[in-house]
């Protein structure tokens, strides 16, 4: 295992009703800004939670945070409160809305003018952030508990996140019941991002970390599980529940501690989102099947112990294992709604050129546990991802 430094400050209040409690976690003379999406929150009853648990403050809104947030949307949420007397944020929404809050909140105090560079130098001159906390609405990023953001700027086809020790969330509140009025395509995005959110983890090579692994292991087996039951039983709580509580665990930070990480399904998938404005999830299923192939000599011994572990395959040589679990999970994310090639979402790969670029323009060129995935590589993932 190697070493690591473990940091979640985080204060989860999870279950039903939880939105209640915000109005004695809130700092009482706060001035709050609610910051959310493009209305779910209006017509499903949470943002009427909200404010009844907010009755005695001073609240004011800024609504509009579209999927993948956009930077031009953001930097008026910056002016916004530059305006107006406001000290804490409280994000609403899934992770672009919390996203979104985590830029927002470094962006009011950046020493610097150019606010992109957040992003271009991966939060390295962040020096301090507003205060904020968040309710999740759809389980899948992990947003709520950790310290990355990813924000997209329309007019350079830029898709980049950034980390730092400022960006955590204070309070995250997780109520399943908010999941229910999810439609169910976001449902089954939630569950791959959380399933390769694991597997970005996971899927290296081993460094007999069994806590780890066993613990990766225990949130694929219940996303598996749960994930279908999940779109045939939209109204069950225990099956919400488990969902929220696994996509939350998948990436907040105590999964890849002391285990080597890949994240390169990641990086090219966020190109794809960049310039066609697939959702994350539909491209990260694009993308890791395709790496899987790309990279399975690398991974053998991990695909082998996934294989066998979680998928059952003890039958046949090992190539066969591998393979089967490759399909396999491509199988999961189809059978979820998730499509798998380029051409599912009418892209015939004439971008990939572009998408090469753009990811040697932002140093994305030896990527992966083993920083081999040179824009080569990469060219070929792409190519067999039509
Ligand atoms: O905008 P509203 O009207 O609220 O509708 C949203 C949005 O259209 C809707 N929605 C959310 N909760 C709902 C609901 N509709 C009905 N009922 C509810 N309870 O869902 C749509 C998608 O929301 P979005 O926040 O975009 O989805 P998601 O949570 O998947 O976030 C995706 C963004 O997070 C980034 C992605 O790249 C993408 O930009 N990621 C963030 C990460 C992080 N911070 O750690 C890691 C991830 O890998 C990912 O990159
Ligand atoms: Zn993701």
């Amino acid at each position: 295992m190697h070493n690591f430094t473990l940091h979640t400050p985080t204060k989860i209040i999870f279950g039903k009703g939880q939105i209640a409690q915000l109005g004695n976690e809130i700092p009482k003379d706060a001035k709050v800004l609610l910051i959310y999406g493009g209305g779910s929150i209006k017509y499903n009853g949470v943002l009427a939670q909200v404010y009844a648990a907010l009755k005695d403050f001073s609240v004011k809104e800024f609504g509009g945070i579209e999927p993948n947030p956009a930077y031009e949307i953001l930097i008026g949420a910056v002016e916004y409160i530059h305006h107006h007397e406001i000290d804490y944020l409280l994000a609403i929404g899934g992770g672009s809305v919390i996203d979104g809050t985590k830029f927002i909140a470094t962006a009011v105090n950046y020493p610097h003018e150019n606010l992109w560079e957040i992003l271009s130098t991966n939060g390295d001159h962040i020096t301090s952030a507003l205060p904020f906390s968040c309710v999740l609405t759809l389980p899948a990023t992990g947003s709520e508990t950790n310290n990355i953001s990813v924000i997209s700027r329309r007019e350079t086809n830029d898709k980049q996140h950034f980390t730092s020790p400022f960006i955590f969330p204070k309070i995250a509140i997780l109520d399943p019941e908010v999941t229910f009025s999810l439609p169910e395509h976001q449902i089954a995005n939630g569950i791959v991002d959380a399933f390769i959110h694991t597997l970005e983890q996971y899927l290296t090579y081993p460094v007999n970390a069994k806590v780890q692994d066993r613990y990766a292991e225990g949130l694929l087996m219940t996303l598996l599980e749960e994930g279908s039951r999940a779109l045939k039983e939209p109204e069950n709580y225990d099956v919400r529940a488990n969902i929220m509580w696994a996509a939350t665990q998948a990436l907040n930070g105590i999964l890849g501690a002391g285990v080597p990480q890949d994240w390169a399904t990641h990086m090219l998938a966020h190109q794809l989102t960049a310039f066609h404005g697939l959702d994350h999830a539909q491209t990260l299923a694009i993308i890791l099947p395709n790496l899987l192939q790309e990279k399975r000599r690398a991974k053998q011994d991990k695909l082998l112990q996934y294989a066998q572990r979680v998928w059952g395959f003890t039958e046949g040589s090992e190539e066969e294992q591998v393979n089967q679990a490759i399909h396999a999970t491509r199988q999961f994310f189809e059978n979820l709604g998730v499509k798998t090639h380029l051409s599912d979402y009418q892209l015939d790969g004439r971008s990939i050129p572009a998408m090469i670029k753009k990811l040697e323009q932002q140093g994305l060129v030896a990527l992966g546990e083993h920083q081999d995935i040179t824009l080569d590589v990469s060219k070929r993932i792409y190519e067999a991802s039509i």
